[in-house]
Parts: C-alpha cells; sequence; structure tokens
C-alpha cells in the first residue's frame, strides 16, 4: 500500500555494533529517522559518529546489528533476503559518494549508460538529457581521467539520477570540492528536488548546505540530537 504522504523512508531503533563480546563498540544506538518524498535531507555530525555506517545500512549496503523498523518505499525491508534487497537497492536508490566510483575505461557516457543497463533499462534518450542537465554534454566522449574533480562528481550523479531512483543517498558529496564547486553541486541537487520532486538524504560536514537543504539532522551519540 503506497499513499501520497507516506515517507519514502522509516528507520526506527536502528542499532549498529562493530565487533563482539567486551570488544564491541556501539555507533548506532537506537536511532530514528523519517524522510518523506521530495525532500532534500542533510545530516551532519563529527567524524567517525556513524554517519557512513548509517548511509550504509539505509541504502541496504550493510545490515544493523538489530532494528525495529527499516521500510522504503512502502516496503519493509529488514526480513528480506540477499537477492530481494539487491534488487530493491537497485529499484529505488542512487548513490553518490565522495570518491567518484567512477569506471576508468569508460567515457561520461558509458558511465551513465550502464547504471541503465544494469537494471535491464534499455537507453533511450536519457543519457543525454541527463549530459544536458549536468551540464556536460561537452564531456560525454572523455574518460574520468580527462575530466576536472567537479565535471567527475557531476557524472557520478548523472549516474546516480539517470535512472531516477526515488531515494539519492549521497555521502559528502562536496568533499573532495573546491568551494566553487560545491556550490556547483548542491545547485545541481537542489534543482533535481525542485524540479522532479528528487527525495536526497546527503551527509556533508559543510554547515552552510542549510541554504540547499530543507532540513538538517544532527548526529550525536549514535541518535539524531
Ligand atoms: N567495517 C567496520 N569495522 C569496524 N569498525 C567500523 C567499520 N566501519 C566503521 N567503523 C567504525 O564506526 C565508527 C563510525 O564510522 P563512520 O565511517 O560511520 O563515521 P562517519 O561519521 O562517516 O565519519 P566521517 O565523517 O569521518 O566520514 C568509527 O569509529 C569507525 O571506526
Ligand atoms: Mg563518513
Amino acid at each position: 500500500m503506497k499513499s501520497g504522504d507516506e515517507p519514502i523512508l522509516r528507520g526506527c531503533g536502528i542499532r549498529k555494533a562493530f565487533g563482539s563480546g567486551d570488544a564491541a563498540t556501539a555507533v548506532l544506538r537506537g536511532l530514528d529517522i523519517e524522510i518523506r518524498r521530495g525532500e532534500f535531507v542533510a545530516i551532519m555530525g563529527p567524524s567517525g559518529c556513524g554517519k557512513s555506517t548509517l548511509l550504509h545500512i539505509l541504502g541496504l549496503m550493510m545490515p544493523p546489528t538489530a532494528a525495529d523498523e527499516l521500510t522504503i518505499d512502502g516496503v519493509s525491508t529488514l526480513r528480506l533476503n540477499d537477492s530481494r534487497r539487491t534488487q530493491l537497492r537497485r529499484e529505488k536508490m542512487g548513490f553518490v559518494f565522495q570518491r567518484f566510483n567512477l569506471l576508468p575505461v569508460l567515457t561520461t557516457e558509458r558511465n551513465i549508460r550502464i547504471a541503465l543497463t544494469l537494471r535491464g533499462i534499455h537507453p533511450d534518450g536519457q543519457v543525454d538529457a541527463i549530459l544536458k542537465d549536468v551540464d556536460l554534454l561537452d564531456a560525454r566522449k572523455k574518460k574520468p581521467g580527462q575530466l576536472s574533480i567537479g565535471q567527475q562528481q557531476r557524472v557520478a550523479i548523472a549516474r546516480a539520477l539517470v535512472t531516477r531512483p526515488a531515494l539519492l543517498l549521497a555521502d559528502e558529496p562536496t568533499g573532495n570540492l573546491d568551494s566553487g564547486n560545491t556550490q556547483r553541486i548542491l545547485d545541481l541537487l537542489r534543482r533535481f528536488r525542485d524540479r522532479d520532486g528528487q527525495t536526497i538524504l546527503m551527509i556533508t560536514h559543510n554547515p552552510q548546505c542549510t541554504d540547499w537543504a530543507d532540513r538538517v539532522l544532527q548526529m550525536k551519540d549514535g541518535r539524531f540530537e
């Protein structure tokens, strides 16, 4: 069952500890999070507080140690098997990281197209449209090593969004960028949110993110303040 005001993501009581027995360290301590459709939410918090760990759990790349609920676009995920979880991740989510993870031997165009073919979608105009959105039509035949850092991050964003994911998860997408490129990436994300209703959850250390995000969640002691 889906309705317009059902949150795209709801996590309750999320716990994560690394190690076991006496050596176990609790990183997430019963954290709750809810993201509504079309929201641009930023997560902030000191280094090592568990932001990336949380994003990996929400992105179904790492299981929580325990959780009461983790629902994504109406699908309860905690009891899914591996293949169903992978399928849900591919169907619903796009990812952008601080290091762009582009395939160095592929051109811009092919780095983006691969996101579609991985999901069995036959490319039909989407690649051109997204290249235009991120202002990289001129760079379509270039490989990542021939692009600037800011351009590479725009390719990564195009690759994450070309499939129209319900939720974009971004881990410090501007962490490697100078202030000009940071502003440009945040403007771009904001534009996808305003124009397409793209839901975005972004980790950042940039205190200026409040200028772009609708809401900022501050992490402290394994929960949100
Ligand atoms: N695979 C792992 N095994 C053991 N400990 C881990 C693992 N991944 C993360 N940790 C620990 O969990 C804590 C949180 O790490 P995490 O990467 O989530 O922090 P972060 O908030 O993203 O920090 P930063 O802002 O520096 O990126 C750290 O103490 C880290 O050492
Ligand atoms: Mg991190």
